[in-house]
């Protein structure tokens, strides 16, 4: 059975899907800036999970991050049909050049329809805060996470114990950077998964 609190998020996102972008591309972008400094895409399999509209991807292709020569895959899950959905019109509508490695699927982190170990890089952008569990979130993440992957989250800073998160993550993880910024509502933390093999 669902739990509650995730209803309720389900709920929460599918009725705001339809104006997300006009109230929230701007502080969004601001983010995306930060986590693809030196971001390198090639060849890389990736996830965005709790990717919403596909305000990250959008950003990607429109600030030419990657052209029609770079090869990669993104696969974007969400548990907001809605917020999917927008994401699905702006594909079918041809608005994205890297139509071909895009994938959308409607699922839940904590419970991703993945085998282990299949990701290079792992994305999640102002999405862990809304599960009733980020250290299960994280740990399902770490599971699709290939050894090595580089992992990128962005979590909101209200009512977040970044402390605990990040003492649990300092024993599993490499490179370990911390971008905490007063001007930026999500604390951003950068990694490289160790120790799976
Ligand atoms: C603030 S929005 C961020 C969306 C996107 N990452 C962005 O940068 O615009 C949070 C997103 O997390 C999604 N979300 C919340 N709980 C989730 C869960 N358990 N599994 C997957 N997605 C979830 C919501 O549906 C929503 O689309």
């Amino acid at each position: 059975m669902m739990n509650e609190k995730k209803e309720q998020i389900i709920e929460k996102y599918n009725s705001t899907a339809h104006f997300y972008d006009d109230r929230y591309s701007i502080i969004q972008a601001e983010k995306y800036d930060l986590v693809l400094k030196n971001f390198i895409f090639e060849g890389k399999i990736m996830l965005d999970a709790g990717c919403g509209t596909g305000l990250f991807h959008d950003y990607i292709q429109y600030n030419m991050y990657t052209n029609q020569n770079t090869r990669f895959i993104f696969l974007a899950m969400d548990i907001s049909l809605k917020m999917l959905a927008q994401f699905h019109v702006k594909k079918k509508t041809g608005k994205l050049s890297h139509q071909d490695g895009i994938h959308l699927i409607l699922s839940d982190m904590g419970n991703l329809p993945f085998r282990s170990e299949v990701f290079d890089s792992i994305f999640s952008l102002t999405a862990l805060q809304n599960l009733p569990d980020i250290d299960e979130g994280v740990e399902d993440l770490f599971r699709v996470a290939k050894n090595n992957a580089e992992m990128i989250l962005s979590i909101l800073k209200k009512s977040l114990n970044s402390e605990a998160l990040i003492s649990g993550l300092k024993p599993r993880v490499q490179h370990l950077k911390v971008l905490n910024e007063n001007h930026v509502e999500d604390i951003i933390l950068f990694f490289t998964v160790q120790g799976k093999n």
